[in-house]
């Protein structure tokens, strides 16, 4: 959950950019849709859309059964029906004849049979024939696929990918190979050429690069985790963190002593946002106190959650744990550790587990609004509105002064609103939201979440002015900008403002996650691969769980993928923007 207070969701994201499929991927949907929109004024290279369609038609005349048109042999009824006299017949007759008794036995189902008829087409054919040459080892590689005998399937592939660089079918039959051979960096760059090839127009291969890249993503996620540092989390997200726990120890605490040590040391590095010292100072007030401090379940809480905010996971459950296991420990230090210990398993993709933990605190401190507001925002994430609803109507009853709980109410019930299709109930929510604003002018919840439903209200301008408004009241929260950014790119299609917006969240906070990924995301959408490459590798250092890293891989697979595809196939961008279908 990111620091303006609600989730942005990357869905969202995918959608704003039309991309709904592998959205790692996106430079040349977005571009389409842009030359779509710009026709008039684009300067369509004539020539080259023209080759390009002439490659793709060769490519889908393919010639399972049938000789490819794309090389001007025509379909004799001499070759077909006389009878082989194969010295009348020139060796590229003879391989055709080869290569359709092969289809028989292949559609058949006599694979091994198919394959000596392909190998003698492959070896009597003419050198010169190239196209046809590439469909009888891509043939071969069919039936060899049947067999299971993938070694040689990427190889037959290899051979006809040489001879026709652009041939769909073999790329397609490659890909599935190397996907069982596991060698998913090599099996994505095939679908995405397959992909760039199709004009992104073939869901099913999307849906394919959207599965190798989760695969692969997950697969550099994991080795990434074994070598992971902490994290230093940005201030604005501490604070905003800290601000949704009414009740946490942290708020209680004055710093009067002007040489402070252990937990009030580690209060006084809190509020001096010296988030390193911290965890330090934690330490020594549990390690050098005596058992009956007065702070030393505070330090442990405190420490455990600058672990769960820095992504150190396993020390934070333990020292989450010890406070939960202390029946002795306060009421309201056990709840808040297993609300805390419930966003953790939340992070690491546990929900059922996250849900217990709630249960477990309210059963341990049943008028905590903290534990139903954190419970409300897990329900908005998973999207069960009346539950959110629920858990934030509690949460301002229990407080009915707390702004946030307040918005989030506010907010949780316009979605229901929206879900409901009741339109009436929409508008009152809208009108609330306007009375909060005056109500709560400084909490910056308010002015966000409502930008945010007017952005959805299709409000552009409204919705832009409050987002102005919440940045001149805290102008160092970078979630703020790219929000504004996004706003500008669906309100006006503008994206140079966008990425001026998007510039400026890293300016204000260079440990905005949020703001690299997303710049990152539009960079590939322009096709700044490189630059997209090293923004999503400065995004993974500030990622915190998994699911996360897992995510900013499948991004940075995927630009990857497409700056070494139209490397190796030396295909420029621009050239094939301008021959895709549209
Ligand atoms: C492809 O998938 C997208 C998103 O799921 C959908 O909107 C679109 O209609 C699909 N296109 C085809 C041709 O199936
Ligand atoms: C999570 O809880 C749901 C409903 O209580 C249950 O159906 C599901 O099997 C549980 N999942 C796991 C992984 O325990
Ligand atoms: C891109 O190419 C590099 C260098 O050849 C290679 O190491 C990497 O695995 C490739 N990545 C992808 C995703 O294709």
């Amino acid at each position: 959950m990111e620091s303006t207070g609600s989730p942005f969701p990357r869905w969202q994201l995918a959608i704003l950019l039309g991309t709904p499929l592998a959205i790692g991927l996106g430079y040349f949907y977005w571009r389409k849709q842009q030359t779509a929109i710009e026709e008039s004024v684009d300067d369509v290279d004539e020539k080259a859309d023209k080759k390009l369609k002439k490659g793709v038609k060769s490519i889908s005349i393919d010639g399972d059964t049938t000789l490819s048109a794309a090389n001007g042999v025509k379909k004799s009824a001499a070759l077909k029906d006389e009878p082989a006299k194969k010295k009348d017949l020139s060796p590229f007759e003879q391989a055709v004849k080869h290569k359709e008794s092969g289809n028989e036995c292949f559609k058949n189902g006599k694979y091994d049979e198919a394959i000596k008829f392909y190998n003698q087409a492959i070896d009597v054919c003419p050198k010169d024939k190239d196209i046809d040459l590439s469909q009888f080892y891509q043939n071969r590689a069919a039936a060899y696929e049947q067999l299971k005998k993938w070694t040689s399937v990427e190889q037959d592939c290899t051979k006809a990918l040489e001879l026709n660089p652009r041939y769909i079918k073999a790329l397609h039959r490659r890909c599935r190979a190397y996907e069982n051979l596991k060698q998913l960096e090599l099996c994505l760059e095939d679908v995405t050429a397959v992909a760039i090839l199709e004009g992104f127009q073939n869901n099913n291969s999307l849906i394919f690069a959207d599965r190798i890249l989760k695969d692969l993503g997950m697969k550099h996620a994991k080795e990434a985790m074994l070598t992971k540092e902490p994290v230093e989390p940005s201030k604005h997200f501490v604070v905003n963190y800290f601000k949704s726990f009414s009740q946490d120890p942290v708020h209680k605490v004055v710093v009067t002593s002007s040489e402070p040590k252990g937990f009030v040391r580690a209060i006084k590095a809190f509020k001096d946002a010296n988030y390193n010292e911290v965890i330090n100072a934690c330490t020594e007030e549990i390690e050098t106190c005596e058992d009956d401090s007065e702070y030393k379940l505070e330090a442990i809480l405190l420490r455990g959650t600058f672990y769960l905010l820095s992504g150190q996971y396993e020390l934070s459950l333990k020292d989450l744990n010890t406070i939960i296991k202390n029946k002795e420990a306060d009421a309201k230090l056990r709840s808040n550790a297993l609300t805390k210990r419930a966003s953790l398993h939340m992070q690491t993709d546990e929900k059922n587990l996250s849900f217990e933990d709630f249960e477990k605190a309210i059963e341990i401190d049943p008028e905590n609004p903290d534990i139903y507001h954190h419970r409300g925002q897990v329900y908005l994430l998973v999207e069960e509105l009346q539950n959110a609803v629920a858990d934030f109507s509690k949460a301002t009853k229990l407080a009915p002064k707390n702004p946030l709980t307040y918005v989030h109410k506010l907010y949780s019930e316009y979605r229901q609103a929206v879900n409901d299709q009741d339109n009436t109930k929409l508008f009152a929510k809208v009108e609330e939201f306007s009375e909060a604003i005056k109500q709560f002018p400084s909490c910056i919840e308010v002015y966000s979440l409502f930008a945010q439903i007017l952005s959805d209200q299709q409000q552009f301008e409204l919705s832009d002015d409050y987002f102005e408004k919440a940045m001149k009241i805290e102008p160092g929260n970078a979630g703020l900008y790219v929000h504004r950014g996004l706003l500008n790119l669906q309100w006006k299609g503008n994206m140079n403002e966008a990425l001026k917006m998007l510039e400026k969240a890293i300016e204000v906070d260079d440990k905005c996650e949020f703001a690299y990924e997303t710049l990152g995301t539009v960079e590939v959408q322009r096709g700044n691969l490189e630059r997209a490459i090293s923004l999503f590798e400065k995004a993974m250092k500030l990622a915190k769980s998994e699911m996360e890293l897992i995510h900013i891989f499948s991004l940075k697979d995927a630009a990857q993928a497409q700056l070494n595809v139209t490397k190796k196939m030396g295909l420029s961008l621009a050239s094939l923007m301008s021959s895709m279908p549209q």
